[in-house]
């Protein structure tokens, strides 16, 4: 499940940001940076030294990759690989203020970890809830098949295919702070449900999700990532 759900969706949307010649490795030290997040933010001595060494790795590969992939020019460059073009102007805008290559890829790390860290873990939770509860899985999948019943599988454009008012998997905050990230994190995580339902039917895998949880699903991790068996439809 940590694959299918949770690197899938990395390399969805970090594709989005970075462009499709973002090395997987950063995926790998994206996870290790959000493990060691604890010790790092509350800035805990002597417990902290793994994570700075883990953040240093994951900003070396982003500089190779911005070395190999940033394309200098008239405009003053961009990331080439199909990236947004936000994530190029604020490059440039970090370049033309004087940060260094060093600077920008630590900006970039964090960048990376704040897309992913709370949807990735959102995605995992509502995979897990749903296929611990057949009822559920049944009804939701059946809602999103009837919604698009002409949609085949190999269609890729569902992204463009919402329906209007659909109620928050989470809390987002509120106010003047309120998550600047929360359409996105919803389309991709609705999109992600949206093809998968489409493409596969998923085995019964017997799980039980904790009876008693007091935690937010974007904070908490699942003690165990269960197993689960797809079939293509
Ligand atoms: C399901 C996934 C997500 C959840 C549950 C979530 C949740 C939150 C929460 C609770 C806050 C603090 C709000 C407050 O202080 O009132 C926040 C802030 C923020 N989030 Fe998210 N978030 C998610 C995904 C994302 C994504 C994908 C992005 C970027 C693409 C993002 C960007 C931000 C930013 C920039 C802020 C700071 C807003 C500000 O201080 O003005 N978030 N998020």
């Amino acid at each position: 499940m940590q694959t299918l759900v949770v690197h899938t969706l990395y390399r969805a949307s970090s594709t989005v940001f970075f462009g499709a010649h973002l090395p997987d490795d950063t995926f790998f030290a994206c996870a290790a940076f959000d493990a060691e997040m604890f010790y790092l933010s509350a800035d805990v001595p002597l417990l902290n030294r793994r994570g700075a060494r883990v953040r240093d790795r994951f900003a070396a590969t982003v500089a190779d990759f911005l070395r190999e992939h940033w394309m200098e020019s008239e405009g003053g460059g961009f990331l080439d690989g199909g990236a947004s073009d936000t994530t190029s102007a604020a490059i440039r805008s970090m370049k033309s203020a004087g940060l260094t290559e060093d600077e920008v890829s630590r900006i970039l790390v964090l960048i990376l970890w704040g897309v992913h860290s709370n949807m990735l873990l959102v995605a995992l939770w509502t995979m897990i809830y749903l296929v611990a509860d057949p009822s559920a899985y049944t009804r939701v999948c059946d809602a999103i098949r009837a919604a698009y019943p002409g949609v085949s599988p190999s269609t890729f454009t569902l992204i463009d295919n919402f329906t209007d008012g659909y109620k928050t998997l989470v809390p987002f905050g509120g106010g003047l702070f309120m998550c600047k990230g929360r359409e996105f994190a919803l389309r991709i995580i609705e999109t992600f449900f949206i093809m998968f339902m489409q493409m596969y039917d998923v085995a019964d895998c017997g799980y039980a999700v904790p009876a008693k949880r007091n935690g937010s699903v974007s904070m908490v991790k699942p003690k165990t990532i269960p197993s689960i068996k797809v079939r293509r439809r």
